[in-house]
């Protein structure tokens, strides 16, 4: 269990890894600020809200430049020690094959993926540097590997957009280095955050499932050759991780347990 607290800032957290990371930071006692596109129908946030006075929520689009602005100003001078850019667009996977790729998709995937990420970092530069341990952490995705990319091949914007934002972390990591701000990226693994793992080997896949990851992929968790994790799982590991993380940590792209990823 991590024994510092301070304070952390975490974009697309209604959902998924984001809203685990919520949790397990209250947990650990740190002052949190959720961020999300719609605070208002964050159930689970607000939820969450009413019993932690050390969670604050905040409305965020990361592909807006004055949603950004509008933060900056919520925010203040509030010294920031960790930020996880967490928030990401994987988007349905038919239109991400190739053949009926849709262009407007790609674009999205980008400007949410590898764009918006950097453009909340550059933006929150100030109160990183006012913050004690001076963290940033990056979600990547062994999808965005080109080292590790084998068929079935899939997702191409999503995979490209990833791709992408790991090269700006890999700029980062050198730019920020002589101020001994941490910066590394993180897959966090194959994690459940559907419903995944319920699925029997002789279920039908359910259309809500199929709808968002390429049926080849469903097949292959589904039979157990691909593993998958739970959020818990994945989120507890990444925690112990950054605790760990100092200026002299290598490689920068890690898995959730600490391992090399291959770029
Ligand atoms: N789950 C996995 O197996 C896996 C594997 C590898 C990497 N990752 C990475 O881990 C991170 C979290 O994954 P996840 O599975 O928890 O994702 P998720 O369930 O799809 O949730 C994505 C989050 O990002 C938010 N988001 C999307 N567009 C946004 C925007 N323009 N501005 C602000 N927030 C936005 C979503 O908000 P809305 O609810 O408003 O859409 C949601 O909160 C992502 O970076 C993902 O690429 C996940």
């Amino acid at each position: 269990m991590a024994s510092q607290t301070g304070t952390v800032l975490i974009t697309g957290s209604n959902r998924g890894i984001g809203l685990e990371f919520v949790k397990q930071y209250l947990l650990l006692n740190w002052e949190v600020r959720a961020t999300c596109r719609n605070p208002a129908d964050a159930v689970a946030l607000k939820k969450l809200s009413v019993d932690n006075p050390n969670l604050i929520l905040h409305t965020l689009d990361i592909t807006n430049e004055s949603s950004i602005d509008s933060l900056l100003k919520e925010i203040g001078d509030w010294p920031l020690d960790l930020l996880i850019n967490n928030a990401a667009y994987l988007g349905p996977p038919n239109p991400q094959k190739f053949g009926q790729i849709d262009y407007q998709m790609f674009t999205r995937s980008f400007e949410v993926n590898a764009i918006g990420p950097i453009r909340v970092t550059e933006k929150l530069m100030k109160n990183v540097r006012q913050g004690n341990m001076k963290k940033i952490i990056f979600l990547g995705s062994a999808a965005g590997s080109i080292a590790q990319i084998a068929p079935p091949v899939t997702l191409y914007s999503y995979r490209a957009s990833k791709a992408a934002l790991h090269m700006s972390v890999h700029n980062l990591y050198h730019e920020l280095k002589p101020e001994k701000i941490m910066v590394s990226l993180i897959n966090p693994g194959l994690v459940d955050t559907r419903g995944f793992l319920a699925l029997q080997p002789d279920d039908p896949i359910p259309e809500r499932l199929s709808k968002i990851v390429p049926i080849e992929l469903i097949k292959m968790i589904q039979d157990g050759k691909i593993p998958m994790i739970t959020t818990l799982e994945s989120v507890t590991q990444m925690i112990h991780y950054i605790e760990n993380l100092t200026t002299e940590s290598l490689p920068l792209f890690v898995n959730c347990d600490g391992t090399p990823m291959p770029w």
